[in-house]
Order: structure tokens, then C-alpha cells, then sequence
């Protein structure tokens, strides 16, 4: 008997139920790799683990489908870059800090940097490459240049995208809504106070 098990009262023993028990009645070894929501069906005999090699998935960006094979490892950003060439979310910190990959999932702003391509699956992806259309920028962007909202342009991208979410959202927004809708993103040039002033044009127009 384990230590652990001879410090507990009878009545305690009969109730405990230990993750390894758990694991032996659910079949699940610890060595198994679980991929997100394939938990449950992992557990049955039956079910396969995707990976460690490529898969095929589909991913829909900017409304067009895009069939790849892809390591179930493969973060939504390298994905975009590497095997679609779509280039506009940009690698900064890579760790979920500075906002410059922000892309719309079904049209909330997330870190491509911090989401598994295969967890997009099925979902609507949105980049930067979606909002010039016919040669015009859209009004955010616009609004962007308008006010020198950027400098070395790397951040840039990033709060585009993350305006377009709250915007979507809060056409008018309020000091906190506007604050805590880019409270994702940074600026190392600091070019904080054009970009305020391009939200406010952007969303006369909104
Ligand atoms: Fe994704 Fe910085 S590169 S948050
Ligand atoms: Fe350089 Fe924002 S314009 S990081």
C-alpha cells in the first residue's frame, strides 16, 4: 500500500479514487497523445491520435478554403506564413504578448501565434490581406495613414486587425471599451497617440 493510502481513514480509502485508477479504467495510458477536444474519443480502443506527422486539414481564410497538410503541432501563424504565404500577421514576440499576429477567428481577435492551425479548422480566419478591396483601403487603414499611426509598421497589422474586432463590435466604443480592445497590442515606436486619433476618424465612419 502507498504511504499516501495508510494516512487515510478506511471510510477515505473506499471513496479515493486516484488518476491512476482513473487511467486504468479509462484505458488511457500516460504515454498516449491527446489532442484537445479528442479526449473522449481517444479514450475508446478504436480511436486514433492525430500525429505526430502531417494531416490533411482545411483552413477557410479571408472566405477561401485552403486544403494543406499539416504536423498537428503547427501554430496557426506558421501556417498563414509558411504554407499559404499569407504574410500580414507578423512574428513578434511569439509567446501571445504583443498582439502583432492578431487575426479574427470567426471575428474575435486572437494570437495566431498562440493557436494550434488545426484548432481553426471549420472556423472563419481573417487577416490583414482581407480589408483593401478593389485597390481602396479600408477606413481603418486609412485612418492609419491619415494619422501616422505607425513607424516601423511591424505592430501595425496587429492593432489594424484588433481595431476592425472592437469596432465590429463597439462602432462607438467608450474610453474603457477602446482601451481594453487594444489592451492586446504594443507598440515599441509608440505611436500610441495616432493611433487614438485614427480610431476616432475610423469610427465617424463606422
Ligand atoms: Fe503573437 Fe506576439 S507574435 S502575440
Ligand atoms: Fe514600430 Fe509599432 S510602429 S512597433
Amino acid at each position: 500500500m502507498h504511504d499516501e493510502d495508510e494516512a487515510k481513514s478506511p471510510q477515505e480509502r473506499s471513496t479515493a479514487f486516484s488518476r491512476r485508477d482513473f487511467l486504468k479504467i479509462s484505458g488511457i495510458s500516460a504515454a498516449v497523445p491527446l489532442i484537445g477536444s479528442d479526449l473522449v474519443e481517444a479514450a475508446t480502443p478504436e480511436a486514433k491520435p492525430l500525429g505526430p506527422g502531417k494531416v490533411p486539414i482545411e483552413l477557410t481564410v479571408n472566405g477561401k478554403k485552403h486544403a494543406l497538410s499539416l504536423e498537428p503541432r503547427v501554430i496557426l501563424l506558421d501556417a498563414l506564413r509558411d504554407n499559404l504565404d499569407i504574410t500580414g500577421a507578423k512574428r513578434v514576440c511569439d509567446r501571445g504578448e504583443c498582439g502583432a499576429c492578431t487575426v479574427l477567428l470567426d471575428n474575435k481577435a486572437v494570437y495566431a501565434c498562440s493557436i494550434l492551425a488545426i484548432d481553426a479548422v471549420g472556423r472563419q480566419i481573417t487577416t490583414v490581406e482581407s480589408l483593401m478591396q478593389e485597390g481602396k483601403l479600408h477606413p481603418i487603414q486609412q485612418a492609419f495613414v491619415d494619422h501616422d499611426a505607425s513607424q516601423c509598421g511591424f505592430c501595425t497589422p496587429g492593432f489594424v486587425m484588433a481595431s476592425k474586432a472592437l469596432l465590429d463590435k463597439h462602432p462607438h466604443p467608450s474610453a474603457d471599451e477602446l482601451r481594453r480592445g487594444l489592451s492586446g497590442n504594443l507598440c515599441r515606436c509608440g505611436t500610441y497617440a495616432g493611433i487614438r486619433q485614427a480610431l476616432a476618424q475610423a469610427q465617424k465612419g463606422a
